[in-house]
Order: C-alpha cells, then sequence, then structure tokens
C-alpha cells in the first residue's frame, strides 16, 4: 500500500543573521529526517525545546519546503511544489489543527466547519452536505449547542 506520508533525508535550514565577515548564517532545524506514515497510523512527536518538531510538522503538512530531502504524500513527491501547489495540496489533503486556535473570530462554530468546503468553491448538494457533516462534528464533540456562538467568544481547547 502506497504511504500516506514519506519524508527522506529532509534537512531544513532557517536563516540566522550574519556572521563576523557579514556573510548569512543559517541554523540547522532538521538533519535528514526520515520517516513513512501509513493510513490509519497514530503518530505523536515528543522531543525537548528546540528540538525541531514544529518544524518537522510544518514541512510534513507543506507550510515550508525542506532545504533539501524529499517529501512524498500518497506516493507523489512534493518537495518542489510552487507555493500555489503547496496551497491546494494543503485545502485538499491536509488537516492540522495548532497550538494556538485560529478561529475566524466574524464566524459562527458552524461557520468555521465550512471554511474549506466553501474555499473549495463547493455549492449546491455538496456544499448542503459539508454543512450536515460540520454540524454533526460540533454534535460530535458535543458543541451542538454553540453552533451559533462566534468564534470570538467560543470557549478554548
Ligand atoms: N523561523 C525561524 N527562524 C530561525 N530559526 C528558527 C525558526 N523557527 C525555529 N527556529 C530554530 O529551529 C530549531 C527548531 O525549532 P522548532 O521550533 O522546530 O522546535 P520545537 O521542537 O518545536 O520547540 P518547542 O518545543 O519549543 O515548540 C530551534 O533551534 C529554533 O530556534
Ligand atoms: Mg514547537
Amino acid at each position: 500500500m502506497t504511504s500516506i506520508l514519506e519524508l527522506k533525508d529532509i534537512s531544513l535550514d532557517y536563516p540566522d543573521g550574519l556572521d563576523d565577515q557579514g556573510q548569512p548564517r543559517t541554523v540547522r532545524a532538521l538533519d535528514r529526517v526520515s520517516l513513512t506514515l501509513k493510513a490509519g497510523d497514530f503518530k505523536a512527536l515528543t522531543g525537548s525545546s528546540g528540538s525541531g518538531k514544529s518544524s518537522l510538522l510544518s514541512v510534513a503538512a507543506g507550510l515550508i519546503q525542506p532545504s533539501s530531502g524529499q517529501r512524498l504524500i500518497q506516493g507523489q513527491d512534493t518537495s518542489s511544489y510552487s507555493e500555489a501547489q503547496l496551497a491546494r495540496l494543503r485545502r485538499e489533503k491536509i488537516g492540522l489543527i495548532f497550538q494556538q486556535p485560529n478561529l475566524i473570530p466574524s464566524l459562527t462554530a458552524l461557520e468555521q466547519l465550512e471554511v474549506m468546503a466553501r474555499i473549495s468553491g463547493l455549492g449546491g448538494a455538496q456544499l448542503k452536505e459539508a454543512r450536515s457533516r460540520a454540524a454533526d462534528l460540533l454534535d460530535l464533540v458535543g458543541l451542538k449547542d454553540q453552533a451559533s456562538v462566534s468564534g470570538s467568544i467560543l470557549p478554548g481547547p
């Protein structure tokens, strides 16, 4: 079976100011990391502060490109995707929940869950289906009563 995600020898360098000679310096956040995830896998990533967890997840999720190495998503090499291709990849294939909530204050709880369907241009029956699924998901996590509550006053995690 094709892996959902495969990282091969991923390295990531961030710019880190200038050295004594005025040359750009870099800091290596990831050093040849490899990882394979199959459908249904559940993995946790642990490590001390600054060890590169957020950097690895950012590369894995297509938020940033690695400095070297390959990222395959469902077998497709996405390591040299353009920004537009990456944006489409994230919209269609990747779900990410950040440490800080990224709710849109002007939308209700239900509307937050419809955002991706709307951005993807779904309409008619498909949008209706997305809305019904959003309502089911709120129900599943015990937030059915909060469906019309604004993102600005929804309780945090
Ligand atoms: N945008 C950035 N620019 C420069 N250096 C960065 C940047 N982001 C992270 N770093 C550096 O990269 C290394 C890895 O950082 P990262 O944030 O991935 O670690 P982390 O494991 O998520 O840490 P924490 O547990 O504190 O969240 C650290 O040395 C950090 O200082
Ligand atoms: Mg982090």
